[in-house]
């Protein structure tokens, strides 16, 4: 596949930008956790750890985690929550799944979290059945976020959360130019040499230039039809937490 070609192009020469995410994934599978820390520079954790934070599950409760890839953010809620809680874990790219179910039974966490191919588009779970609802760098690479917050809320219960960790574009202008810079040029870089990806992690700075900054995503939120909607940057807005919680 050509890298000359824009994403638009790529997306309908797979037929579409959901198999076009799912293929991506699957050839990084093998590497997408190294290349995490490589390319965060080590804070991917910490950030999966504060999105945690917020959404905290109570003893008993059962939380759902969108696009899980290997399984981080579900581990992190799971270490972050009250006793006898658990988390399903939806991805539409088994092999992710593969390299999280191997995770969780190094570390014991099997029967705490269920690993499960889905679509967080058209979530397979009836409504109100799961008391929250996360995901970390998923929300981007959606067909249609609003679909997806809408799908969000329908699942979580009334008075559950939604957390959404993603990328965000960094409001301040010095902080900014260099984020850009490190994010658009040194980046793919990095996932050509060291991952020898360079289709993969060109798609990365890409598929950030069409998501919307992180007042807009609040809206988009909001207009699914969640309240009391915020949004946190972290480390000067490299990433945002957006926190919402579903009407009683
Ligand atoms: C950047 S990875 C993030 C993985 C994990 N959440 C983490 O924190 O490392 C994005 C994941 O979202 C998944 N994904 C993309 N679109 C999806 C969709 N419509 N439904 C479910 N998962 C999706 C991809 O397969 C991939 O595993």
């Amino acid at each position: 596949m050509s890298a000359k070609l824009s994403l638009e192009e790529k997306f309908k020469e797979t037929g579409g930008k959901k198999p076009y995410v799912r293929r991506l994934f699957g050839r990084i599978a093998g590497i997408y956790d190294l290349m995490n820390r490589l390319m965060s520079l080590g804070l991917d954790p910490y950030w999966r750890k504060r999105a945690a934070r917020y959404l905290a599950l109570a003893t008993g409760e059962t939380g759902l985690d969108l696009g899980a890839g290997t399984a981080d953010l579900s581990i992190s809620v799971i270490r972050n929550s009250g006793s006898d809680t658990h988390m399903i874990g939806m991805d539409i790219t088994p092999e992710m799944l593969e390299v999280g179910e191997k995770k969780l039974r190094r570390m014991g966490l099997q029967d705490r979290i269920e690993l499960r191919v889905g679509d967080a588009e058209n979530i397979d779970l009836p409504d109100n059945s799961v008391d929250g609802c996360c995901s970390a760098f998923t929300v981007r690479n959606l067909t249609n976020i609003g679909r997806g917050f809408s799908e969000m809320l329908r699942v979580v219960r009334p008075g559950g959360r939604v957390v959404c960790l993603e990328i965000s574009h960094p409001p301040g202008k010095i902080f900014g130019t260099l984020f850009y810079l490190y994010f658009y040029k040194l980046a793919p870089l990095f996932g050509t040499i060291l991952g020898k990806a360079f289709e993969e992690y060109n798609y990365l700075p890409n598929s950030l230039t069409t998501f919307p900054k992180a007042p807009r995503v609040k809206e988009i939120m909001e207009e699914a039809g969640w309240s009391d909607v915020r949004y946190y940057y972290l480390n000067g807005g490299l990433v945002a937490i957006h926190v919402g919680t579903k009407p009683e």
